[in-house]
């Protein structure tokens, strides 16, 4: 990993690339004017072969918790101990691992190992692979309340690391990220130097994502396969909630379904991801979750400049879905800025619709999408072009609470917050066809 030649040629390759293929690689958008972005951090690493580096957890289906990590040396054991005593480790589990080829880059071992059963709002100290420095997550809580970060678009640059360190400033029980983690772009090393960064957060609390265009990660005709690395590196419970694919599932926590959808793979009606989401949608029990949630990665709603219309089709395919399930609300990524609506349905304000955000406004190298539509639209309530972090903290079964925190420059500032009374309690929404409607899904 890390090899410089191989770097090298990587870079010589996307130059190529370039030439030969006018369409930038990465970004999809239409043109529009960026701030300088802030200095990339580019981590080393300083353990031994045999210790973890990159370390993340994810949730992995009931009480359960999945650790991930990479070493660079491949006899390390798939192995995790685990306790909730430090230094004491009175459960050990197994799993497996990886490795994946990008040219001439060759990843670490990356190991994926289930823990668990777990208890709830629960400390458990752990070690990967019989080796290395001794980590902790918390385990979320059974009840609510619950707070999540929601946060997009985050790279590693020193405005994703005052993301990070906002977002940690305050305690959460798990974080959410709707696409674009480590702006590689076909540089593989630059993924392990993202896994770095993030490890001080994502190795205490489960960082669950979904995909961006930036994980595709294809080069026409010499590297079709897409999704590569962050397949391998970020496996999520897909086969846990039933999914055949690691870029759409779902999972729970606390009273709340959270479903994760793919912008980047298929979604029309004959799509295995479409008749996934309408049986996930089906398996929902609002007696026990009654808080939906939904993280993508284009958004369907956007009143900003860049990447207009490129969730549209999506949109098209799928908001019957999710409207008529009475999905609470619905967070993306990809345009760097903050946006909120108000609930929509089918470009109209529905009460009976979920609310959107955009949160794609983690720190990445791009830089923020500055230029919102002038005249706005009236179901758009607050835009804004700053980094920040958004924090949901879902109180009771009817109320929750969002805010978004803007970088300032030491310090985090809420500048726009909501309260949101849950669906389930909205007794109108459920009449007679409409909860029809929903079973009929
Ligand atoms: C839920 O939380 C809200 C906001 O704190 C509060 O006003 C409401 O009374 C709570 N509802 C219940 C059933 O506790
Ligand atoms: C933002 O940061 C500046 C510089 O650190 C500080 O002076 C200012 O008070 C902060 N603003 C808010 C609203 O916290
Ligand atoms: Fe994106």
């Amino acid at each position: 990993m890390g090899k410089r030649g191989s770097l090298v040629f990587l870079l010589l390759l996307q130059i190529l690339c370039f030439l030969l293929f006018p369409q930038p690689l990465q970004s999809q958008g239409n043109s529009f004017s960026r701030p300088p972005a802030a200095k990339l951090i580019l981590t080393q690493n300083e353990r031994s072969d045999s210790d973890p580096e990159q370390v993340h957890i994810s949730l992995a289906g009931k009480d359960h918790v999945r650790v991930s990590w990479i070493t660079e040396d491949k006899h390390v054991k798939s192995e995790v101990e685990y306790g909730t005593e430090a230094g004491k480790y009175s459960a050990k589990a197994t799993g497996e691992h990886t490795r994946y080829q990008y040219f001439f880059y060759r990843s670490g071992t990356i190991h994926h190992v289930k823990i668990g059963p777990l208890r709830p709002s629960t400390t458990y100290f752990y070690r990967c692979g019989g080796s290395g420095p001794e980590f902790s997550f918390k385990t979320p809580p059974a009840e609510l309340p619950v707070e999540f970060v929601v946060v997009g678009d985050l790279g590693q640059t020193e405005w994703t690391r005052s993301t990070l360190e906002h977002a940690e400033s305050k305690d959460y029980d798990v974080f959410l990220l709707p696409g674009d983690l480590s702006y590689a772009d076909t540089q593989q090393p630059l993924w392990d130097s993202f896994g770095r960064l993030v490890e001080p957060s994502a190795s205490r609390r489960p960082w669950m994502v979904t995909e961006g265009n930036h994980e595709i990660e294809t080069i026409p005709i010499l590297f079709p396969e897409r999704f590569k690395a962050y397949n391998a590196r970020w496996l999520m419970p897909y086969a846990e909630s039933h999914s055949s694919s690691n870029l759409y599932y779902s999972f729970e926590v606390a009273s709340t379904h959270v479903i994760m959808l793919g912008s980047y793979t298929d979604f029309d009606s004959a799509s295995d991801q479409y008749k996934w989401l309408q049986s996930d949608l089906t398996r929902i029990d609002r007696l026990t979750t009654p808080w939906v949630i939904v993280l993508l990665h284009a958004p369907w709603y956007n009143t900003n400049e860049a990447h207009q219309g490129e969730g549209e089709s999506m949109r098209k395919a799928m908001e019957e879905l999710l409207y008529k399930a009475r999905v609470d609300l619905v967070f993306a990524g990809h345009v760097h800025a903050y946006e909120r609506f108000t609930r929509i349905y089918d470009n109209k304000a529905d009460s009976c619709g979920p609310m959107y955000v955009t949160v794609g406004d983690g720190g990445n190298r791009e830089g923020l999408a500055l230029k919102f539509k002038d005249p706005g639209s009236p179901l758009s309530v607050f835009r804004e072009a700053s980094f920040g972090h958004g924090r949901l903290r879902i109180v009771n079964e009817t109320h929750a609470h969002w805010a978004w925190h803007r970088n300032n420059d030491t310090n985090a500032v809420v500048a726009d917050q909501v309260w949101i009374s849950s669906m389930s309690s909205f007794k109108a929404c459920w009449d007679d066809t409409s909860s029809a409607a929903r079973y009929e899904l």
